[in-house]
C-alpha cells in the first residue's frame, strides 16, 4: 500500500461551494444526504483553490440568533467561513497528514480537512475520524510487522548463540585432539619398543624351559643337555636382561604418564562441557578456570605463559559450561592479542557479596574507540574468517544472565584486563541459552 493511496482512500468527493454562495443556501446544503456526514463544507475560488471551510456549528449559531436567517442569510458564505482551514496535500503520507491535522486541530472538533492535489486544487474532503481510523490500522499493521521481526530476531539470536557455541566447541575439540596426540604418540612408540624388547626375553624363557625339562628328564643324554645349556647361554647373552631393567622401568613410567595425561584431558573435556550437570548449582569458579585452561592449553602454548593466582572462593550458583565458554573466550582473545610471546595472569578472589575472576594479558591492548564497542554483537577487528565478533557479546549475555557483570580495561601497547563479577546468590534468572 503506498502512502498516496492511503490518503486517497480517505477522500470524499464532496462538491465545493463558490465563495459568493449565500449563507442560507449553504445551510440547506448541509442538510442534504450527501453532506450530512460532514461537520463542514469546503469553499473554493473560481480556479478550484480552497478558500475556507464553513462549519455546521457556525451556521447553527447564526440561525439561532433572533432573526438570524433574515439578517445574515443573504450574506456570502465567505464572510463566516474559516479562512484558514485544515488542508492536506494528497501526496503526503498518512503520518505526515495526521501530524499536520493534529497540530492545527482545536477542540471541539468542528471541521473536516480539505484534500488538495499537487497544484493546490481542491479534490475532496476527509474527516478526522477516518484519519484516526486509518492511523490505528497502520499502527496495528506496524505492530504485527514488529512482532514478527522480534520473533525472527530472537530466532536468529538463538541460531547465532548456537553457532558460536559450535565454533567454540570446534575450537575446543581441535585443541583437545591436538593435545591428545602428543601423549598418544609416545605411548604408541613405547608400546612398540616394549614389544620389540620382549621378543628375546621370551626366547630366553623358552630356552631355559627346555634346559629345565632336560635336567628333569632322566633319559636326557649328555649331548642333548650340552645343546640345551648352549642355547640358554646364547639366548641369555642376546636378551641381556640385566641391561633391560632400567629401560623397562623408564618405558613403563613414561607410558603411564602419557596415559595419565590422556585421562586428565578426557576429564577436563568432560568438566568443560558438563553436559551431565544441571544448569544451576554450586560451583567453584577455580574449577572452571582449571578446566578451561586444560582446553585452551593448545591455543596458549606458544603464545603466553599462564600465571594463576587463585584465591579461595565460595561455591556459587551458575551454569559451569557457560562460564567455561566465557573463560575460554577470554583466554583465546588474550592469546590472539599477543604479538610475540606474552603473559596471562588469572586471578580469583571473593568478598561478602561476590566472586571475582580477572584475566589480564600483556597483549597489544585496544584504543578507547575499540574498547567501547567490544561487547557489541559482530564487532571484530580480526580478519574475515578469523573472528565473528560474537565471543564477547555472548560472554556479556551469559554473565548478565547470571546476575553478574563483565568489564574491560585496556592500554594500547600494554595489555588488557577483563574482570568478571558473579554474585554469591542471584535472582533465579538463569536460563538455558538454547
Ligand atoms: N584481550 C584482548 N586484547 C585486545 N583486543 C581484544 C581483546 N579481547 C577482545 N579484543 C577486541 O575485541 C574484539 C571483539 O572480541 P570478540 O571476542 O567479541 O570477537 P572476536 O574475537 O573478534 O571474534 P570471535 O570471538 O567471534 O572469534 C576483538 O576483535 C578485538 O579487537
Ligand atoms: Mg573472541
Amino acid at each position: 500500500m503506498t502512502a498516496q493511496s492511503a490518503l486517497s482512500r480517505l477522500l470524499m468527493p464532496v462538491a465545493a461551494l463558490p465563495a459568493e454562495m449565500n449563507i442560507a443556501d449553504v445551510a440547506d446544503r448541509l442538510l442534504t444526504a450527501e453532506c450530512r456526514a460532514f461537520l463542514s463544507l469546503p469553499v473554493v475560488d473560481d480556479a478550484g483553490r480552497p478558500l475556507g471551510l464553513i462549519s455546521r456549528y457556525t451556521l447553527q449559531d447564526i440561525f439561532m440568533l433572533r432573526f438570524g436567517r433574515d439578517l445574515h442569510g443573504r450574506k456570502p458564505v465567505s464572510e463566516v467561513m474559516n479562512p484558514a482551514p485544515l488542508v492536506v496535500n494528497l501526496a503526503m503520507n498518512l503520518e505526515e497528514a495526521a501530524q499536520q491535522v493534529t497540530s492545527q486541530l482545536s477542540y471541539p472538533i468542528t471541521e473536516d480537512f480539505i484534500l488538495v492535489d499537487g497544484q493546490g486544487l481542491y479534490q475532496g474532503l476527509g474527516t478526522v475520524l477516518d484519519l484516526l481510523k486509518a492511523m490505528e490500522q497502520r499502527v496495528a499493521q506496524r505492530n504485527a510487522v514488529l512482532r514478527k521481526t522480534l520473533v525472527d530476531l530472537k530466532e536468529s539470536q538463538t541460531q547465532l548463540v548456537q553457532a558460536e557455541k559450535m565454533a567454540s566447541l570446534g575450537q575446543m575439540v581441535a585443541g583437545v585432539a591436538h593435545e591428545l596426540n602428543t601423549p598418544l604418540g609416545y605411548v604408541k612408540n613405547n608400546v612398540q619398543l616394549l614389544r620389540e624388547l620382549q621378543a628375546p626375553l621370551l626366547e630366553l624363557a623358552e630356552a631355559q624351559t627346555r634346559l629345565i625339562d632336560c635336567l628333569n628328564d632322566p633319559a636326557c643324554d649328555e649331548e642333548r643337555l650340552a645343546l640345551a645349556l648352549d642355547e640358554a647361554a646364547r639366548n641369555r647373552e642376546l636378551a641381556a636382561p640385566e641391561l633391560l631393567a632400567d629401560d623397562f622401568e623408564q618405558l613403563f613410567a613414561d607410558t603411564l604418564y602419557g596415559l595419565e595425561q590422556i585421562g586428565e584431558l578426557v576429564v577436563g573435556l568432560k568438566d568443560f562441557a558438563r553436559l551431565d550437570r544441571a544448569m544451576s548449582e554450586d560451583i567453584d569458579l577455580n574449577d572452571c578456570i582449571r578446566s578451561s585452561l586444560v582446553i585452551a592449553r593448545n591455543n596458549l602454548k606458544d603464545k603466553a605463559e599462564v600465571v594463576c593466582q587463585l584465591g579461595e572462593l565460595p561455591r556459587i550458583p551458575c551454569a559451569p559450561s557457560q562460564i567455561n565458554q566465557v573463560l575460554l573466550n577470554l583466554l583465546t582473545n588474550a592469546a590472539q592479542a599477543m604479538d610475540g610471546c606474552g603473559r596471562i595472569l588469572i586471578k580469583s578472589w571473593a568478598d561478602d557479596a561476590a566472586a571475582y575472576v580477572s584475566v589480564q594479558d600483556t597483549g597489544k591492548g585496544m584504543p578507547p574507540e575499540v574498547l567501547k564497542k567490544i561487547f557489541d554483537p559482530f564487532f571484530t577487528t580480526k580478519p574475515v574468517g578469523q573472528g565473528t565478533g560474537l565471543g564477547l557479546s555472548i560472554s556479556f549475555k551469559i554473565i548478565q544472565d547470571h546476575g553478574g557483570s563483565i568489564r574491560a580495561a585496556s592500554q594500547p601497547g600494554r595489555g588488557t584486563r577483563f574482570l568478571i563479577r558473579l554474585p554469591r546468590a542471584h535472582a533465579p534468572l538463569l536460563q538455558e541459552t538454547a
